[in-house]
């Protein structure tokens, strides 16, 4: 009999510390008004002594609490992270011992996409019938690799975690997954280190990202859509990766789903890269928009370039 995955259960976390335009106004050579225009950022949460593992711990908490189970039912946590809080052991099993559980756990490094990526991993496992129920997180600590003197990055970033349960369900749940990967983008987005500096910080080409996100995601929105035999109009939200709202508005003309179905956290949240499209899920969620039933379009790019879509019935 046929399998899906479906999300039971979603939760999130922001740090208290706030980081306005307005501050990064007084350390750098550029002003509210450019930032707000050209990204769609007003303000990012940012971690003073928390660890990656601490905000993953209290995302996954209360996504547990909000499906209902308990740590010990999980029978696999999937940690999505580009800044892991060591290079070992694995961030995934630090949260394993936090929470209590005692199932297998790895850390996915699929930077802005990582959420996709696990999310994908993670629907695996349960349609072939290998686990039941999965922690899937996504969480960042990005303001430790953004140079602070940098203006072209850092006013983009910020840290956060987001968390779902996936649990088997006989009737709905995920309906399809894509993923892409191109290593010729290495050199438009990266971190400068290397196992001799091993402390680097975010290389980019803000503007070939830019337009490489908007290309890439729109064709994939648009062959998700066509292969599932749906039109635009049965979707109730589509969730992008958080990285620039210019890019999310051209994205949602060339697919032409209107922006009142379009969930989007930038302004308050900054990019928190693989935790950006929990945190928004969770969101919208728990302000009532994102309904059982609703069919969602999940979409994300990073560097690599990684960039995927899933389709799901939530
Ligand atoms: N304040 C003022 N001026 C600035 C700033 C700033 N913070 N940053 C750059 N500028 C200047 C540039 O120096 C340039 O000046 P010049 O014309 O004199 O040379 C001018 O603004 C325009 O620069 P562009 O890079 O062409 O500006 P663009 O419109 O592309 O916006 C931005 C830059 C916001 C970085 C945009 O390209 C972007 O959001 N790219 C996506 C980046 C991203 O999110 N990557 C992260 C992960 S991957 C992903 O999530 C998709």
């Amino acid at each position: 009999m046929k399998k899906f995955a479906r999300i039971i259960g979603t939760g999130s976390y922001l740090p208290p510390k706030i980081i306005t335009n307005e501050d990064l106004e007084k350390t750098l050579d550029t002003s509210k008004e450019w930032i707000v225009t050209r990204t769609g950022i007003e303000k990012r949460h940012i971690v003073e002594n928390q660890s990656n593992c601490e905000l993953a711990t209290i995302a996954s908490q209360n996504a547990l609490k909000a499906a209902n189970i308990s740590p010990k039912e999980l029978d696999l946590i999937i940690f999505a992270t580009t800044t892991p809080d060591k290079i070992f052991p694995a961030t995934a099993t630090v949260l394993q011992k936090a929470l209590g559980a005692s199932c297998p756990a790895f850390d996915l490094q699929a930077v802005c996409a990582g959420f996709i990526f696990a999310l994908t991993t993670a629907e695996k496992y349960i349609k072939t019938n290998s686990a039941n129920k999965v922690l899937v997180v996504g969480s960042e600590t990005l303001s430790r690799i953004v140079d602070w003197t940098d203006r072209s990055t850092a006013i983009l970033f910020g840290d956060g975690a987001g968390a779902v349960v996936l649990s088997s369900d006989l009737n709905a749940g995920i309906l399809n997954t894509k993923l892409l990967s191109d290593g010729n983008y290495l050199p438009s987005l990266q971190v400068n280190n290397n196992y001799i500096n091993q402390h680097g910080f975010i290389q980019m080409s803000g503007n070939e990202v830019f337009k490489a996100a908007i290309k890439h995601l729109s064709i994939l929105a648009l062959e998700t859509i066509k292969e599932n035999n749906i039109t635009v109009d049965e979707i109730d939200y589509m969730i992008p990766h958080q990285a620039n709202v210019r890019i999310i508005t051209a994205i949602a003309q060339r697919i032409n789903i209107p922006m009142d179905k379009v969930i989007v956290t930038l302004k308050d949240q900054g990019n928190t890269s693989a935790a950006s499209i929990p945190l928004a899920i969770d969101k919208a969620v728990r302000d009532k928009r994102i309904k059982k039933n609703n069919i969602l379009l999940l979409i994300g790019i990073g560097a690599g370039f990684s960039w995927g879509s899933v389709l799901l019935r939530f």
